[in-house]
């Protein structure tokens, strides 16, 4: 069950405050970005990878994948203003057009499991997501007021890697970008072509390295594998 991955690396990383793209900073000694590359380089079901980045940063990127010798990166696309303007221009690159996977080159510890259910859900449906079921209870809320509180079983906290058949996330892309229509996943833009996307039960570790309490959190999550290798 071969696949692509397009890995959006073109954000600022502004809730990190580091002052530098947060794919930059180190867990372990080594950046967040190459922790996510090494999962698909060393997948062997991984067949392409092909990223979006900014143009000022490109020179930097290909010195840190010759560095951690990562292998698999066919093409590097200009990354644009928005995450989902990145993912487009990555999409434009991709030559393998079976089954498409989009994932945060923010998210460095998504499970090959995960990955393998996400390839296979989309082969057989189109279009599958990673998710998480929400832990806190869930309320509607307007200007301070609580107007409702929402079934929480109902609720899944939608994370990346989202898989789909190249055809239908083409169509999705081309059609947002045509209606002036900016999502905020890829999902969203496959859901309003009325078209299903089915969800995989993910692992509360997917976590995106958003702000800096995210960071101490994966510094623990890498502490915690390399005692279980040990
Ligand atoms: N991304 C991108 N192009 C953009 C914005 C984001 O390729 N114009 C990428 C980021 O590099 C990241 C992923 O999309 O890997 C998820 O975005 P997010 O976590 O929001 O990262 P940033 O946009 O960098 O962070 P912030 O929103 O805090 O500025
Ligand atoms: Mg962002």
């Amino acid at each position: 069950m071969i696949y692509t991955v397009i890995l959006p690396a073109a954000g600022s990383g502004k809730r990190m405050g580091a002052g530098k793209n947060k794919l930059f900073l180190e867990l372990h000694n080594i950046p967040i970005l190459i922790h996510t590359l090494r999962v698909f380089d060393r997948d062997p079901n991984c067949e392409q990878i092909v990223l979006a980045v900014k143009k000022e940063e490109q020179m930097f990127i290909e010195q840190l994948l010759n560095e951690y010798s990562i292998t698999k990166v066919v093409a590097i696309a200009e990354g644009g203003n928005e995450r989902q303007h990145s993912v487009y221009a990555a999409l434009k690159e991709v030559t393998s057009k079976g089954i498409i996977l989009v994932h945060d080159a923010a998210r460095p510890f998504i499970h090959q499991e995960i990955i393998q259910q996400l390839v296979g859900a989309a082969i057989a449906t189109g279009a599958a997501v990673a998710a998480v079921r929400a832990k806190d209870t869930m309320k509607k809320v307007e200007n301070g007021i609580i107007q409702e509180t929402v079934d929480r079983e109902s609720l899944w906290i939608i994370q990346t890697p989202q898989a789909f058949q190249y055809t239908l996330l083409e169509k999705a892309e081309r059609l947002a970008e045509v209606e002036n229509f900016l999502g905020t996943d890829e999902a969203m833009l496959v859901e309003r072509l009325g078209e299903r996307v089915h969800i995989v039960e993910s692992t509360y570790d997917n976590v995106k390295m958003t702000t800096g309490e995210d960071l101490l959190y994966g510094e623990a999550i890498l502490n915690k594998r390399e005692q279980e290798e040990q």
